[in-house]
């Protein structure tokens, strides 16, 4: 069987990341930021053995290199240069515009996704699946509570693209309210 997405570009895209964000921790941990992407990544690749007729490679990169733009000094242009348009679109769509107001950024983020194809939407369902894990020490109950109501937002905004990654963000909604 011919698996929808290519090994090769996804050692490329996984490298570019690793590069772009050597040094940086995932937050709350002494751990590479790597294992964010490797997660989200992971989601995707179940995503797509069990959901047909999407752009694997698409979703695959855009999953490795999401947090490329907004984390590090990566451009646009690197990007686009490198895996071309449609993946760079994709990774501005998914970063949040630091010029806006905080409180305004995952709404305007949201808002570009969805005119985005729906393996981008895909990938912020993934982030957030992958982002439900144990929230860590430093955070107020206030800001649990605001991360869960987000990842909410998200579920409502993004199901429509993959039944099986709106299910899973389902279940990770209903567990962190352990947390609060
Ligand atoms: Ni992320």
């Amino acid at each position: 069987m011919k698996s929808n997405w290519n090994q090769e570009l996804y050692i490329k895209a996984c490298r570019f990341a690793a590069e772009a964000h050597q040094g940086q921790l995932y937050p709350g941990t002494e751990l590479p930021y790597l294992l964010h992407l490797n997660l989200v990544s992971m989601e995707i690749l179940t995503a797509l053995s069990v959901e047909p007729g999407l752009d694997g490679d698409l979703a695959v990169q855009c999953a490795l290199l999401h947090d490329s733009i907004e984390d590090t000094d990566t451009s646009y242009e690197q990007i686009a240069s490198m895996f071309g348009v449609k993946v760079a679109d994709g990774v501005v769509a998914l970063s949040k515009n630091p010029a806006l107001e905080k409180s305004q950024q995952l709404i305007d983020s949201l808002n570009r996704i969805v005119q985005q194809p729906r393996e981008i939407w895909m990938v912020k369902l993934a982030d957030r699946i992958t982002n439900l894990q144990s929230p860590p020490s430093h955070w107020t109950q206030e800001k649990i509570s605001r991360y869960r109501e987000e990842a909410i937002e998200i579920h409502t905004h993004l199901q429509a693209a993959s039944p099986f990654l709106a299910l899973r963000l389902a279940e990770k909604i209903q567990t962190y309210h352990k947390y609060l």
